[in-house]
């Protein structure tokens, strides 16, 4: 046959011959049995070293990257101080005659002591107020492959990096989060599934009068759930100051297992259990920031996420067809949160409205070159909705590697300094327009708190 210079588009097929090479019909069972093939690959693919999640650890700091991004201090500065103070962390080379390298836990020992000891208000530590509870931000928007992930992740590694402590919790059930954080929930015990659980056994304790949720006129399965804490919940991570609540496929139950749980008890008001859950185990206060992941949907998890959140974050591409899919997103968020305050007044006349801090769209992955008329199009239409820094497209991201997530667990030496620079800086940018909204967030309720007590 002459079919040699005939593109494939042209390739003619005999449905004959295509039926014999046609894999039989599926049925349910044969995914158990892909389901099995895939788990033996796994481990064999982790066994050869692909496995992001197997025991991560942190990189080190060195005196460059300490004194550029991390602490206001000249490196001659640093050097000073650490020669003064032979007690302070000294730094430790990788290899022999190298360049003295310093853990995350060593530049913030540093970092108090220069906030105790050194110039004050130089912010050596990023600022807080004293009495006010961690910020809860949630990343959502129900297009997937916006960068959700990757935004919250960077922005959860800047906010370690410059001191604050955080929570990041995963209520994706594809949880890519927590394989960023090399770690993974067994179950969905470990997920944030336990979380609406504890808040509906405490709903159904509740409305049977119950005050002791270990009384045993509740079932078993009330009482098992009630009594479910942050500490079963909460891991550790690779970065010291960064723990998570993580995510694992049966999280996804959620979504089955609420509405079941809401048809028996119609007043439970569940997009309160996350919020709830961080607020009476003290999480609060515990961490500086709490920093959520949300699934591409606009679920009973992602509603647990937009009513916790103080800060709402939209990242959407500067494409035509995520645009529009974000107007539908803010859509239905009005029909979603109007709903349920109509449900809450119905309740209770005095029930009050939703209200988020602040809400940012942020452009990711931006090209400047291919994108720009459409972005400031957008910009010109959501106005102070929208970020003014672009989160540009960095092949960082994606180089980065299995290992390492992200810009900020790369070290700089593994890129040439320029490209370095700029797909750092385009992050940095990010985490700073985040950070100015943070802390004016604060002082808001700083100022606000005060006039009340001035009026009390
Ligand atoms: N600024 C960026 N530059 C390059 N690639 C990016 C950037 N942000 C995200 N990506 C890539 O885009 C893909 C989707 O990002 P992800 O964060 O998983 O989106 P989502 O969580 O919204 O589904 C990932 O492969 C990620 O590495
Ligand atoms: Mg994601």
């Amino acid at each position: 046959m002459s079919t040699q210079h005939t593109s494939i588009s042209l390739q003619p097929i005999d449905p004959k011959e295509a039926l014999s090479d046609l894999p039989s019909r599926v049925t349910t069972d044969r995914f158990t049995v892909a389901a099995e093939i895939c788990m033996r690959a796994r481990d064999d693919l982790a066994r050869r070293g692909y496995k992001p999640d197997g025991e991560k650890q942190l990189r080190s700091f060195g005196f460059w990257e300490i004194t550029t991004y991390m602490l206001p201090v000249t490196a001659q500065h640093l050097r000073r101080v650490l020669k003064a103070h032979p007690d302070l962390p000294q730094g430790t080379p990788e290899k022999t005659g190298g360049a003295k390298m310093f853990t995350l836990d060593e530049v913030n020992t540093i970092r108090d002591f220069l906030e105790s000891e050194g110039q004050q208000g130089k912010g050596y530590r990023p600022y807080r107020p004293k009495d006010q509870p961690a910020k809860i931000v949630s990343v959502c928007n129900f297009k997937g492959g916006v960068s959700k992930t990757t935004t919250g992740a960077h922005l959860a590694m800047a906010a370690a990096l410059d001191g604050y402590r955080v929570l990041v919790v995963d209520l994706d059930s594809q949880a890519s989060m927590s394989t960023m954080f090399g770690v993974m929930a067994e179950d969905e015990g470990q997920t944030a599934y336990s979380i609406l659980a504890r808040h509906h056994a405490e709903h159904v304790a509740r409305s049977m009068g119950i005050d002791d949720l270990t009384s045993d006129r509740l079932d078993d399965e009330i009482r098992d759930a009630a009594r479910v804490t942050a500490d079963d919940l909460i891991f550790g991570t690779h970065w010291p100051t960064i723990d998570i609540l993580p995510a694992q496929l049966n999280l996804y139950w959620a979504e089955f297992q609420v509405p079941v749980w809401m048809q028996t008890h119609r007043s439970w008001q569940f997009w309160d259990a996350l919020k709830s859950f961080l607020r009476d185990e003290n999480l609060l206060s515990d961490y500086d920031i709490i920093l959520i992941d949300t699934p591409p949907a606009l679920g009973y998890l992602t509603i647990n996420a937009l009513s916790a959140a103080d800060i709402l974050l939209i990242p959407v591409g500067a494409s035509f067809i995520e645009f529009d899919s974000t107007g539908r997103f803010f859509d239905m968020l009005y029909t979603t949160f109007v709903s349920i305050e109509d449900s809450m007044s119905r309740l209770n006349d005095a029930a009050p409205k939703f209200s988020w801090d602040a809400v940012q769209v942020i452009l990711t992955r931006y090209d400047d070159a291919q994108q720009s008329e459409l972005a400031n199009v957008i910009q010109v239409y959501l106005d102070d909705f929208v970020a003014k820094h672009r989160q540009e497209f960095t092949a960082l991201v994606g180089q980065a590697g299995e290992r390492v997530s992200g810009i900020y667990e790369a070290s700089h030496t593994d890129f040439n300094r320029d490209t370095y620079r700029r797909g750092r800086e385009t992050f940095d940018r990010c985490y700073h327009e985040f950070k100015r909204i943070l802390i004016g967030c604060w002082e808001r309720d700083q100022i606000e708190a005060a006039t009340q007590e001035g009026a009390a």
